[in-house]
Formats: structure tokens, C-alpha cells, sequence
């Protein structure tokens, strides 16, 4: 697949080419090997210089790759629907966005939850990247003026006693992942070490929790030797951070994912691990670090797990298809349809790319965490899967 890329061009080798050198300079502090978790990490977070962090295009057609809320903005309306009714019935009066990308969701949503007179008071964006709050705040400067006095950019999570609506599209699959191979004498844990002018995968034994995860994989299923795959402890960290500031309110998470149990299926040997450049889909994470995404899966049995250890009730679970149905993403799109015969036909379509079995619809899923004083909204009345968790 990798012969198949586009070149980058000069300005984008030289950035990556600085971000290798501060990645070999980090590999050298710390004797010679980084984990997998840690060199992601920084291919994709490092201060000025990681693919989040510095001023790749990333989203939309000029850049790396589409998400829901690019499609149609009918993503955005539905989802505002569902966290309106949140908001209604549970009395918060706050919306948390975490990692909110260009922005344009926030836009939509706050738009719909307007129109719905169920404006949060306070929009608060948590943000890591400095170059996207930028993009963030003149988008959001540009489609809803008025609102921006509610949007406030956080630097971390809220302290605790936090009450409201928590929002994550896409987030969970941007965190950083352990990877493991199954090898004939035990676990190993991949990493990363400088080879040359460049960066070359290596393993070692595996430790601690990863070892103790891999361990557990390989006695409840049938596994081969040399299977590889991923664990990420970083969401079910900022789970147990949701959990412990949310006093009272609702989480959704909207990402692509899979229970357990599909997640380390023997078929997927190579695990979910994906890098985006240019729309283009490979395997090599180490291809070009700080200009294209890194990506993988998300393990909703662990996210929900951790969900219920954090406090949570794991209140709902379907796929996108059956939570943009349920939120009415039928009714919305007809309402819309008053353009010309072009424009409705694009709208269908893309409203076919976000429910289609065979687009996004299987593959996202919606998660829905509550406390325990808060329903669940009306997205989710159509197929709980939570039995497949
Ligand atoms: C794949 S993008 C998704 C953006 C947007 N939500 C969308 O749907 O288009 C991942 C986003 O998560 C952010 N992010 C990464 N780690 C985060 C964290 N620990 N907390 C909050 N946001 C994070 C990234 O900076 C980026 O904005």
C-alpha cells in the first residue's frame, strides 16, 4: 500500500524529518527503545511538531481524512437532539466537547441546540492542540458569533463536581496505544528505536500491565504465534477521569470500534492500527511521523468496563446507523430537501454514508455512559448491543 502514497512535499519531509530527530534524540534518553504507546505519542502530540499539534490540514478533502460531522451536518444535528434531551432531563446546563477537531461540530450542534431553545449555558472545548483551538475559535467566530461568549477553551479536564453533557466524536481512536505480539516463549511489547537516519519497530519482552493483558488474550482464545495487536490504557484513563469529575450528566462516545471479543479475533492477526495521508489508508506507523494520522480501534468491552469501575452506568450502545435513525436523521434530511435536485441528491447521499451498513453505519458505534440519576435519550431505543460487550 505504502508504494501507492503521495510524495510529501519538501516543507512536509522537513517537518517530519524534525520530528524524527526529536523522537531518535527521545530514544536515545531513554536507552536505545521507546514503547509503541510513547512514540505514538509523540508522532502525534509532540509540542509543535506532532501530526495534532502543528498545522497540517488533517480533516476535509485538503487533508488527511473525513469524520462524521465533515460528511453532513446532520451528524450534528441529531446529536445535538439526543444531548438536548439530556439536558432536559437530567436539569444540567453545561456541554463538554472533548478533542473537537475544526470545529464544525461544535458550530452545528450549537446551532441545533438553539433552534431547539436548549442552549447550554457554557460550550467548554478541551482541546490539546493549540493549532486546532485556533482553527476552532475562527471557525466557530465565523458560524455563530453571537454564541461564542458561551464557548470557553479548557486547558484540562473540569474539576470535579462537574454537571453536564460530555462529547467525544472520534476521540478515543486518536489516543495512544500499546501494541503487544504473541510471541512462542510470551508476550511482547513493540517499540520503537532509531535505525540510522530513520526509526525501526523492535520488540521486547513485554511487562506489567501489557504482559498481564496479552497473558489474559491468549488463555481465554486461540490465538496464534507472531498475532499482533493493541491495547489502549489511555481511554480507559480518561474514563476514570470522566468518571471521578461528573457528578451528575452523560457521556457520549462516538468512535469506531468492536466488542472484545470481535476486537482480537484470531483473523484480525495484525491488529486495527491505521495511518491516514492524504486518503490514502496503510499499516506503517513509522512512514511519515507528524504529517500523517495514526489511528486505531477502539475496544468498547474496555472502554465500557472501565465505564463501570469509574462509576458509570453503561447505559446504551448501538451502532451509528441505529442512533442516527432513532435521532430522527430521516425526518431531518426530508425537512432539508427543498433545493435543488443536485444538492437533495447529495444530501442523500451523504446521510447514506453516515447510516449505510457497509459505510460508516456498522463500524462507528455510540456509547452512552450515565450517573446514576440520568435516562438515556431517544437515540437508543432501537438495538442495545450492549449484550455483545
Ligand atoms: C480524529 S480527531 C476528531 C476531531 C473531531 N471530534 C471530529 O469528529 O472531527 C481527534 C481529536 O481529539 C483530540 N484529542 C486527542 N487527545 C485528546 C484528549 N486526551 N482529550 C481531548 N481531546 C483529545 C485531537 O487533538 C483532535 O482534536
Amino acid at each position: 500500500m505504502s508504494n501507492q502514497l503521495p510524495e510529501p512535499d519538501s516543507a512536509a519531509t522537513e517537518h517530519s524529518a524534525r520530528l524524527v530527530a526529536l523522537i531518535q534524540h527521545e530514544i536515545a534518553g531513554a536507552g536505545g527503545w521507546l514503547s509503541f504507546s510513547e512514540y505514538m505519542r509523540l508522532a502525534l502530540y509532540a509540542p509543535g511538531l506532532g501530526y495534532y499539534q502543528a498545522g497540517a490540514a488533517k480533516f476535509g478533502e485538503q487533508g488527511d481524512f473525513v469524520t462524521a460531522p465533515q460528511i453532513s451536518a446532520l451528524f450534528s444535528v441529531c446529536l445535538a437532539g439526543q444531548i438536548a434531551e439530556v439536558l432536559v432531563k437530567s436539569g444540567c446546563r453545561t456541554v463538554l466537547e472533548l478533542g473537537a477537531g475544526s470545529g464544525l461540530m461544535a458550530a452545528d450542534m450549537l446551532l441545533e441546540l438553539q433552534r431547539l431553545q436548549e442552549l447550554p449555558e457554557r460550550y467548554l472545548i478541551l482541546e490539546p492542540s493549540p493549532d486546532l483551538r485556533e482553527r476552532q475559535h475562527h471557525l466557530l467566530r465565523q458560524r455563530v458569533p453571537d454564541l461564542l461568549d458561551r464557548v470557553v477553551w479548557l486547558d484540562s479536564l473540569p474539576e470535579k463536581g462537574f454537571s453536564g453533557v460530555v462529547v467525544a466524536n472520534e476521540v478515543l481512536d486518536a489516543l495512544p496505544v500499546s501494541r503487544f505480539e504473541l510471541g512462542s516463549s510470551g508476550a511482547l511489547e513493540l517499540g520503537v528505536g532509531s535505525h540510522g537516519a530513520g526509526l525501526s519497530l523492535t520488540a521486547r519482552p513485554a511487562k506489567g500491565a501489557l504482559k498481564a493483558f496479552a497473558e489474559r488474550l491468549v488463555s481465554m482464545d486461540d490465538l496464534p504465534v507472531g498475532y499482533r495487536s493493541e491495547v489502549c490504557f489511555a481511554a480507559s484513563g480518561l474514563i476514570h477521569s470522566l468518571g471521578a469529575l461528573l457528578d451528575k450528566g452523560a457521556v457520549f462516545l462516538i468512535d469506531y470500534g468492536l466488542s472484545q471479543a470481535d476486537f482480537y479475533s484470531a483473523e484480525r492477526s495484525d491488529g486495527t492500527l491505521r495511518c491516514h495521508y492524504h486518503h490514502h489508508a496503510h499499516n506503517d506507523p513509522l512512514l511519515y511521523p507528524g504529517i500523517q494520522d495514526i489511528t486505531a480501534w477502539v475496544d468498547f468491552t474496555r472502554v465500557g468496563e472501565a465505564a463501570l469501575q469509574a462509576g458509570f452506568n453503561v447505559a446504551a450502545y448501538t451502532t451509528q446507523t441505529h442512533f442516527l435513525l432513532d435521532s430522527g436523521i430521516t425526518a431531518q434530511l426530508e425537512l432539508r430537501q427543498t433545493g435543488s435536485a443536485v444538492n437533495n441528491a447529495q444530501m442523500s447521499s451523504q446521510v447514506r454514508k453516515l447510516t449505510l451498513p457497509g459505510e460508516m453505519g456498522e463500524v462507528f458505534k455510540v456509547m452512552l455512559l450515565t450517573t446514576d440519576d440520568v435516562l438515556p435519550s431517544s437515540g437508543f431505543q432501537g438495538r442495545d448491543l450492549r449484550v455483545n460487550l
